[in-house]
């Protein structure tokens, strides 16, 4: 963030002696705010909240929340150590359903847990999970900066670039996975300009994305959700790139809603559509885009802008937080084990062994 004309960088994740410090991204960018999180329940109403949001930093808030969960336990209690741990994931789990990053954060957590510390005394225990929870953000930091590079060479010198949602920083703790790419590109000296749709209904294009394209110095131009048909008939994107929640093992995945409608746009248009994101993304365990659960949200989130209504306080409203795009309309996955283009007979295998 800029202050005083200092690039300042701001941590999603901070942790303090016991407890963890989170920027509420719900307030940003009017406010630069962190709440303290005391326990797995206040980091689970955090992710149900939005004010940590993105799938790698769902994620990598979870597992600081397993780590809470052990610094909060009694051994006085009635419950042993691991039924409060495998009842913490349980809560955190259940807070956002689409994400695959969650599980796979929470599954790593209550492994390293019962490979590693399960016989240890409670203080090893905390500082144990407190360093996995550490170690889980640092390989997103580098999974992050291998994405950004090998998406950077699917930008063309010069382009006009469509991306949606927020996919930077904010919403993984390290460089971010479609904005990363578009962060690298910019400082391999190509001339990027980026079109920002505001996304609807909780604004993360708007509020976030802007937000950091302008601390980057990046070009940008933000629009309304609907006028992307209208810049891809006048021939003004030359490439699309999202982010994305869930992969299904045949390349179908999730991701904020309107997604779709942008990559129809897009193979209509035969301009390509690339999708960054982190192997931990990819859930093999579901054949098709048709397995993955869609998330519905309040629907005030729709009746109202930021806290305004701008309707009627009963309307009936829809509410899905994610929509799928089948993998026929994906001109590769942007992933940290490289670009894997279609067809996607073989992302497992290439996820197991790239190249
Ligand atoms: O509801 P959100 O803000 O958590 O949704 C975020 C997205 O859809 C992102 O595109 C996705 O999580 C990838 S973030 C690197």
């Amino acid at each position: 963030m800029a202050q005083g004309g200092r690039e300042v960088a701001l941590e999603v994740f901070c942790w303090e002696k016991d407890h963890l410090l989170l920027l509420d991204q719900s307030k940003l960018p009017l406010e630069v705010d962190y709440i303290a999180c005391c326990s797995h329940h206040d980091v689970a109403e955090a992710i149900r909240e939005m004010r940590v949001r993105g799938a790698p930093a769902i994620g990598v808030a979870a597992a600081f929340g397993i780590a809470l969960a052990a610094f909060k336990y009694s051994p006085e209690s009635k419950d042993s150590l691991e039924d409060f741990l495998f009842e913490a994931a349980k809560v955190l789990k259940e807070t956002r359903p689409t994400a695959v990053n969650l599980v796979w954060a929470l599954e790593r957590m209550l492994e390293v847990y019962q490979k590693r510390l399960k016989e240890k005394p409670l203080d090893e225990v905390r500082t144990g999970l407190l360093e996995a929870a550490r170690q889980i953000l640092a390989d997103q930091k580098a999974r992050d900066d291998k994405i950004a590079s090998f998406g950077a060479t699917l930008i063309p010198e010069k382009a006009n670039i469509l991306t949606y949602c927020n996919t930077g920083a904010l919403a993984t703790g390290g460089l971010g996975t479609a904005l990363g790419v578009i962060v690298r590109a910019h400082e391999e000296g190509k001339r990027v300009h980026v079109y920002v749709p505001e996304t609807r209904p909780v604004l993360q294009g708007a509020r976030l994305t802007v937000w950091e394209l302008r601390e980057k110095g990046i070009p940008f131009t933000l629009i309304t959700d609907n006028m992307a048909g209208y810049l891809f008939s006048r021939g003004e994107i030359d490439l699309v790139i999202v982010g994305a929640d869930r992969i299904a093992a045949n390349g179908d995945f999730a991701n904020k809603i309107g997604t779709y409608s942008l990559a129809v746009l897009a193979f209509h248009h035969q301009r390509p559509f690339y999708v960054a994101a982190p192997v931990s993304t990819f859930d093999l365990g579901i054949a098709s885009g048709e397995d993955i659960p869609i998330e519905m949200r309040n629907p005030d989130e729709v009746r109202m802008i930021q806290g305004t209504p701008i309707t009627d306080s009963q309307c009936p409203v829809l509410n899905p937080a994610f929509d799928v795009t089948p993998h026929e309309l994906v001109s590769g996955f942007i992933t940290e084990k490289g670009v894997i283009k279609p067809p996607f007979e073989s992302l497992a295998s290439f996820l197991e062994n790239p190249f």
